[in-house]
């Protein structure tokens, strides 16, 4: 990662966009100074204006920011309106026809949805969701594959004001049961498997287990048939997807919520080992998501959009499930792995279905870049006019490909900067007018403020300025708190600078030019694959084992996944070294795998006898890190209690 920080301040390369792009583009540059302005010196009436312009209200709203809560501000909250409604109905009469999901399952399988055809089944599907109990407020958990239906679940639990918490797919029924116990959710939407890789991810199986013990406020799990294997249904519980929908109307009228009703839950790691449930409002969600979609990606209507992002992440909620669809554009959505069968298989869908817009992370981005050019040369990319990264700071070796090789020089490259807190991409060229840089998402979008300030809170001022990265006004798309738990919320995201701020976790640097380039995180989460994990959610699995005393878990640097999990594990008895070491280290991996997900498994394990920790009692965590990476002690060691520890820790003893 220093070697990435490097190289990205070293960078001065500057793409501004193509003169025929910005012709066509949704913001033109005086469109762009315009918002700008306007948020600039009237900021309330600018969101106010946005909110009336693209919303859909039943009760529009009087009031903009409401701050007597502050930091738990809300926004337009004596409006009402319906998020399904507003992505769905409202294209009905000029675009019904029109393709809204256009569906690759990974086995090759297709399926098109027009706008009236997708209406019809989320209302019916949000039909099935009251005749099983489900009303307004309650938790529904959608742990599913990325199918089409995984959208419809979505859009009928806003359609009645189910309030869903998606549990990605690839994490283990242990963490699919921590986040339903802690959402007391009443529903699980699940389906018999999804295809991945070539083998199947049994769904199913691992919500019976997660189901098996202390989840005692589900009453149904509701079954998608979509791999067609032999799994067990619990009656009296579990209802197939189909039988469910069996006999329900067409026609669900959508029920308006309050502006700040909770649309979503989704669960998201930080400093400490239990998840946090970020919850988010409706309306001011919403906005972002629609707002972005097409400042961001410049969506107009003959466009493709395929974001690559499983709904398990936030990526996935905005930039598949809502935003889009609110904007009434056509997406794509691929059920399986990108190098199923084989490396060419994105390319190949974007020349088959003509994506024009293609959203992604860094790290498929370099997985891609691996196989060399000719896979990606072999296909028609010329329908493609956009590109877009967001997870992590991509590297300029990794940027410069993707726009030579994927976007043919043509393209320009959006990177996101932004958070499952913030809702929506809160810096990001605009494409027409913005000059991108390898490796900085460039600046704060209209109606955003950010900054970068210093230990004490104080704006870093002129250029070159590097620091914490804080928001410095409220926004829409916030988050609203933590699920049950809002003192968390104050302290992860608002303590440290006496609630002036937003405190996103990461820190960054600002260059001359005003372009932020995001550093990395500064508390201890790791960013795998685009994945944040806590470092302590890790620990706390790795002490699970009941053989495991203790155990720390750094980052260190990966090609591939931008980060890898590192982990110094003590166990009971003697150190196991050898064959005995090989053999535990597979079965703490599994284990971990097992307790949170695949995602999680550490990439190396270190037994050592004994961590080294201060006379205070807390583990030297940069000492850890900075023999994880090879780097050189600058740390005081003296104080360790056996000296010897240090090189067991270098894997040398
Ligand atoms: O560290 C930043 C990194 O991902 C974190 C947010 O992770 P998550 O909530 O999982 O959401 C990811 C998708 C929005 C941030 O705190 N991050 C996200 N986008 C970028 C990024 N780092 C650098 N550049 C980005 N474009």
């Amino acid at each position: 990662m220093k070697k990435n920080i490097e190289s990205i301040l070293t960078e001065s390369r500057s793409f501004p966009p193509s003169d025929s792009f910005t012709a066509a583009a949704r913001l033109k540059p005086v469109d762009l100074d315009a918002l700008y302005k306007q948020a600039e010196t009237d900021y309330e009436g600018f969101w106010a204006e946005r909110a009336q312009e693209e919303l859909h209200w039943a009760t529009p709203f009087s009031k903009t920011l409401d701050e007597s809560n502050a930091p738990n501000y809300a926004w337009f909250t004596d409006g009402q309106l319906n998020v399904s409604e507003n992505c769905l109905d409202v294209h009905i009469a000029e675009h019904g026809n029109k393709p809204a999901i256009i569906f690759e399952g990974e086995q090759g399988d297709r399926k098109t949805l027009s706008y009236s055809e997708l209406l019809t089944e989320v209302s019916r599907f949000a039909n099935a969701l009251k005749a099983q109990g489900i009303e307004a407020g309650d938790r529904v958990v959608i742990y599913m594959p990325m199918t089409p239906e995984a959208v419809i679940a979505m859009q009928a639990c806003a359609r009645i004001g189910a309030v869903h918490s998606v549990v990605f797919g690839g994490f283990s029924a242990n963490a699919l049961r921590d986040r339903i116990i802690d959402a007391a959710a009443k529903m699980v939407i699940t389906a018999d498997g999804a295809h991945r890789g070539g083998s199947i991810v049994e769904l199913k199986q691992a919500t019976d287990t997660a189901l098996s013990d202390a989840c005692d406020s589900i009453e149904r799990v509701i079954v998608l048939k979509c791999t067609g294997h032999e799994i067990s249904m619990t009656a009296g519980r579990d209802i197939w997807w189909q039988d469910a929908i069996a006999d329900q109307a067409d026609i669900c009228m959508p029920g308006p919520v309050a502006a700040e009703h909770p649309l979503f839950l989704l669960y998201t790691s930080g400093s400490t080992g239990k998840p946090k449930g970020v919850q988010h409002a409706s309306a001011g969600y919403l906005l972002h998501a629609k707002l972005t979609s097409k400042w961001v990606f410049d969506l107009n209507d003959q466009d493709v959009f395929w974001c690559t992002a499983d709904v398990g992440w936030i990526t996935g909620h905005t930039y598949v499930a809502y935003g889009p669809l609110a904007a009434g554009a056509t997406i794509v959505i691929y059920e399986g792995a990108p190098t199923y069968p084989d490396a060419g298989r994105f390319w190949k869908i974007c020349q088959e279905l003509g994506v024009t817009i293609f959203y992604t992370a860094p790290t498929a981005i370099r997985a891609l870049m691996k196989f060399g050019d000719d896979v990606p040369n072999a296909y028609d990319l010329s329908k493609i006019r956009l590109l877009g990264t967001v997870g992590e700071p991509i590297n300029p070796e990794a940027w410069m490909w993707y726009h030579r090789v994927i976007g043919q020089e043509r393209c320009p490259i959006v990177d996101t900067w932004w958070q499952t807190e913030t809702g929506g991409a809160m810096m990001a060229p605009i494409p027409g007018v913005t000059a991108t840089k390898p490796g900085s998402c460039t600046r704060p979008l209209p109606g955003i403020a950010a900054d970068i300030v210093d230990e004490e809170g104080a704006p870093i001022k002129g250029d070159d300025a590097g620091g914490y990265l804080v928001i410095t006004k409220p926004w829409p798309a916030m988050l609203r708190t933590i699920w049950g738990d809002n003192k968390r919320y104050i302290e992860t995201y608002w303590q440290k600078f006496q609630n002036r701020y937003y405190v996103a976790g990461d820190s960054a640097h600002r260059d001359g030019d005003g372009c932020y380039w995001i550093m990395g995180r500064i508390d201890d989460v790791v960013n795998v694959s685009g994945h944040r994990l806590g470092t302590m959610e890790v620990e706390s699995a790795l002490v699970a084992h009941k053989r495991v005393v203790e155990a720390a878990v750094v980052s260190r640097p990966h090609d591939i996944k931008g980060e890898s999990i590192f982990a110094y594990v003590v166990f009971q008895g003697d150190r196991p070294t050898g064959d005995e070491a090989e053999q535990l280290t597979k079965e703490l991996r599994n284990w971990v795998a097992d307790q949170v997900g695949a995602i999680a498994k550490p990439d190396d394990i270190r037994f050592t006898d004994n961590l080294p920790k201060t006379r205070s009692g807390k583990i030297m965590r940069r000492l850890l890190r900075a023999i994880a990476r090879d780097e050189e002690i600058t740390q005081d060691t003296s104080t360790l209690e056996n000296e010897a520890i240090l090189d067991q820790l270098r894997g040398k003893a």
